[in-house]
C-alpha cells in the first residue's frame, strides 16, 4: 500500500513536471535564458515565427528567412519589450503584423526587403520608442503610418529609397527626436511633412536628391540642434532658412553639395551654431550675418573662396580662434592660391563692428 502510494506521487511529480515543460518550453532550435525572458532564435533557420509565450520580454529571431510578417504574428507575446528581427529576408509587413504588443519599446528591422508597409501595420505599438528599418526598400510612407506610436523618440530609416514626404507622414509621433533619412532618393519634402515632428533635435537628410532648400517643410521645426544636408545637389541656401530653430542650431552639414550661394539673410536668426562643414562646394563668398561667437569646427576647404572684404568676417575670426582651417583664395588673381588666414587682401577692410562702434 505505501510502496503504491509512493508510485503514485511520483508519478503525478513527473505528469507535473511535463505539464509545467510544456507551457514554458523554449522553442525548439531556439535557446532561452532566464525563465524565458530571453529567446535567441538567430541564424537557426526559422521558416515562421516561433510560438513564444506572455512571460517572454526579448526575442531574438535575426537571420532567419521569414519572407513576411503576417497579421497578428506575434500577438500572444504580450509581455515583448524588444523584438529583433534584422537580417529575415523580411518583403512585406501585413496590417496589425504586431497586434497584441503593447509593451513593445525596442523594434529592430533593419537589413531586410521590406518594400510594402500595409496601412494599419503598427497598430498597437502605443509604447515603442526606438524603430530601426534602415537598409530596406522602402520608397514610400502612407499618411499616419507612425500614428500609434505616441512615444517615437528615434526613427531609422537611412539606406532606403524614400523619394517624398508627404504631409501627414509623421502624424502622431509628436515625440520624435531624432530622424534619420540619409542615402535615400528625397526628390522633394512637401509642405506640412514635418509639422507634427516639432520636437525633432537630429535630422540626417544627407546623400539624397534635394535640388532646393525644403523651406516650408523645415518652417515648423523648433529645437532642431543638428541638421545633415551633405550630399543633396543643392546650389542655394534661401533667406531664413534656419530661422524657426536658430537659437538651437548647432551643428550643420552642408557639405560635398554643389553649393554656390548662400542668401543673404540665410543665417538670420543663428546664434549658437558651433559645428559648420562647408568643404567641397562651390562657394566663393558667406553671409554678412553669419555669426562666428561659438564656432568650433569650421572646414571650408575646396572651395573658390574670393578673397575679398566679403571674407573680413571669417579672417578676424580665423585670427582669434586656436583653429584656422584650410580655405584657398581663387580670386582675385594677386590672392590666386594663397590661405585666407595668410592673405594681405583684407588689411584695408572695414569691419562691420567697426562701423557700428563708430556711431557711439
Ligand atoms: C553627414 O553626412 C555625411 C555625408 O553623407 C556623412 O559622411 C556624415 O557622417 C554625416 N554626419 C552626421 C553627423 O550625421
Ligand atoms: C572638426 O570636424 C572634422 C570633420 O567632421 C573632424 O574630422 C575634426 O576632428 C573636427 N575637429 C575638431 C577640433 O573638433
Amino acid at each position: 500500500m505505501h510502496v503504491i502510494r509512493i508510485q503514485l506521487v511520483v508519478c503525478m511529480q513527473i505528469f507535473a513536471i511535463f505539464i509545467v515543460g510544456t507551457e514554458s518550453q523554449c522553442p525548439s532550435p531556439c535557446h532561452c535564458h532566464g525563465d524565458l525572458q530571453h529567446v535567441i532564435c538567430d541564424n537557426v533557420g526559422l521558416k515562421k515565427i516561433p510560438r513564444i509565450t506572455e512571460a517572454t520580454r526579448l526575442v531574438n529571431l535575426q537571420r532567419n528567412n521569414l519572407g513576411m510578417l503576417p497579421t497578428g504574428g506575434f500577438s500572444e507575446m504580450k509581455g515583448l519589450v524588444s523584438l529583433h528581427l534584422q537580417h529575415c529576408q523580411i518583403r512585406e509587413i501585413a496590417t496589425q503584423a504586431f497586434k497584441g504588443l503593447k509593451k513593445l519599446i525596442y523594434l529592430y528591422l533593419s537589413n531586410n526587403e521590406i518594400s510594402t508597409i500595409k496601412s494599419g501595420a503598427f497598430e498597437d505599438l502605443t509604447e515603442l520608442t526606438y524603430l530601426y528599418m534602415d537598409g530596406n526598400q522602402i520608397s514610400s510612407l502612407s499618411k499616419g503610418i507612425f500614428s500609434p506610436m505616441i512615444n517615437l523618440f528615434i526613427l531609422q530609416l537611412d539606406n532606403n529609397k524614400i523619394r517624398d514626404l508627404q504631409a501627414g507622414t509623421f502624424a502622431g509621433a509628436k515625440d520624435l527626436r531624432w530622424l534619420h533619412i540619409s542615402n535615400n532618393e528625397l526628390r522633394s519634402m512637401q509642405p506640412g511633412s514635418l509639422d507634427e515632428v516639432e520636437n525633432l533635435a537630429t535630422l540626417t537628410l544627407d546623400q539624397n536628391k534635394l535640388s532646393t532648400y525644403p523651406s516650408e517643410a523645415m518652417s515648423k521645426l523648433r529645437v532642431v540642434e543638428e541638421l545633415n544636408l551633405s550630399k543633396n545637389p543643392l546650389t542655394f541656401i534661401p533667406d531664413y532658412a534656419f530661422r524657426s530653430f536658430g537659437r538651437y542650431i548647432e551643428k550643420l552639414h552642408l557639405n560635398g553639395m554643389g553649393l554656390e550661394k548662400f542668401s543673404n539673410a540665410a543665417f538670420e536668426g543663428v546664434t549658437a551654431l558651433r559645428y559648420l562643414h562647408l568643404e567641397n562646394n562651390k562657394l566663393k563668398s558667406l553671409p554678412s550675418n553669419l555669426v562666428f561667437t561659438n564656432m568650433q569646427n569650421l572646414t571650408l576647404f575646396n572651395n573658390p573662396w574670393s578673397c575679398t572684404c566679403n571674407l573680413a568676417n571669417l579672417r578676424k575670426w580665423m585670427d582669434s580662434s586656436r583653429h584656422r582651417p584650410d580655405a584657398i583664395c581663387a580670386s582675385p588673381p594677386s590672392q590666386k592660391g594663397k590661405q585666407v588666414r595668410d592673405s594681405t587682401a583684407f588689411s584695408k577692410c572695414k569691419m562691420k563692428k567697426d562701423k557700428k562702434g563708430a556711431r557711439h
